[in-house]
């Protein structure tokens, strides 16, 4: 049997019937959009994220959009982030009309380092072009970003912050969740995530009442919620009373009875990625760069990424030997076409530079000893005769 990468049909069978006769519910209640589950799963994500509030929505893509649109960011406004990311992160401010402005990330975590953001606002002001508005943070491959210092520049230049965790919900610094410095904090729960849907779906984490509120209107095209009725009376369902345009971005019912099964076992799973990844650093570690987890960080390992100078040589071995490996991301967001024009100050080149090393290895929670040492042997062979 060839190695997975991502091996969902182990979890699958983990989970068992419970899970089967979740879906069959759902199937035979009707109830396919907005159904019971929905609700369920928001309360169990909060309590599980740390978080007073949590919205479930469409996608992950969505998740950013919708507190962009909350804010009123749109054109002429500047929002920075990283450009090693997938393309979703920056993507979501020319949706809105704004503008991303990329700043580079620290060479041993690849989060967004806070000195070249603090360098990166400051310009943006300077110019005075754009109108700095908020900070898109990334916990890449499933680790935390520096927060505390990146909030500590967020909030000195009055922005909002928030957290890309699309690939890190469940991370933790010092045991506090990305929502405890971010304004709004969202995850992916696409299928390869470390928490997965059986389809796409995404979540909103926020503080603020009126925020959230707010994020409840604009999933469903802006429809009325319990602030827009105060004082005033409308008797039919406020799903048709619109307030403010908005979108389509209801979760699934089906996904959400999925991800209430998974959820139960996650804490379990989070821990079991991690048993993995300290065996690759004990396997690897004298040999290839091993990734660095931020001091007081707990990664979710969404990504076990490791650097080599010839990557594609690397690649291309690990393929020869029946090991499975990707590269993320190949081409930084700057580099792609649609994006080249937006700001950049202070340059990239920490970003440039990993672009051309990076290689993630097969990497989830039911990956075997045996395998993991096959994956291990194959990155030593390719070193030894490349040293040689
Ligand atoms: C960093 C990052 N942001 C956003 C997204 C978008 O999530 P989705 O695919 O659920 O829209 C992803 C998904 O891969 C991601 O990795």
């Amino acid at each position: 049997m060839p190695i997975p990468f991502i091996d969902l049909q182990a979890q699958r069978r983990r989970l068992g019937q419970p899970l089967e006769d979740a879906i069959l519910k759902v199937v035979r209640s009707g109830a396919y959009v907005m159904g019971p589950e929905i609700a369920e799963l928001e309360a169990a994500l909060a309590a599980f994220g740390q978080a007073p509030h949590a919205l479930t929505c469409g996608s992950g893509t969505e998740a950013l959009i919708l507190p962009l649109m909350a804010w009123g960011i749109g054109p002429g406004d500047a929002v920075f982030c990283p450009s090693f990311t997938f393309a979703a992160t920056a993507e979501v401010m020319p949706l809105v009309g704004a503008s991303p402005v990329f700043v580079d990330v620290l060479p041993d975590t690849y989060n967004l380092d806070a000195q070249r953001l603090d360098a990166a606002i400051a310009a943006v002001k300077q110019e005075g072009r754009l109108t700095p508005r908020a900070v898109m943070t990334v916990d890449l491959f499933g680790q935390p970003a520096d927060y505390p210092a990146i909030a500590e520049v967020t909030r000195r230049h009055g922005l909002k912050l928030i957290a890309d965790s699309a690939q890190g919900f469940g991370c933790t610094l010092f045991g506090h969740h990305p929502i405890h410095w971010a304004d709004v904090a969202t995850t992916s729960f696409f299928p390869a995530k470390p928490l997965g849907a059986y389809g796409d779906g995404g979540a909103v984490f926020s503080k603020d009442a009126r925020l959230h509120d707010l994020l409840v209107s604009l999933r469903v095209h802006g429809q009325a919620v319990a602030s827009d009725l105060e004082g005033r009376t409308f008797h039919h369902d406020p799903k048709y009373l619109n307030m403010r345009v908005g979108l389509n971005s209801r979760m699934d019912t089906l996904q959400a009875a999925v991800l209430l099964q998974k959820l139960t076992i996650f804490e379990d799973e989070i821990e079991a990625r991690n048993r993995v990844a300290r065996r690759y650093a004990e396997g690897l570690g004298d040999v290839v760069r091993t990734p660095a987890v931020i001091t007081g960080g707990t990664s979710v390992w969404a990504q076990y990424t490791i650097e080599a100078a010839d990557r594609d040589g690397l690649a291309a071995s690990l393929r020869e030997q029946g090991v499975p490996s990707a590269v993320y991301y190949p081409a930084p967001i700057h580099r792609q076409a649609p994006y080249a024009g937006y700001p950049q100050p202070g340059g990239l080149p920490v970003t440039e530079a990993k672009a051309s090393q990076v290689i993630s290895l097969p990497m989830h929670a039911y990956l075997e000893p045996d395998d993991q040492d096959l994956v291990i042997a194959a990155v030593r062979a390719f070193v030894k005769k490349n040293a040689s």
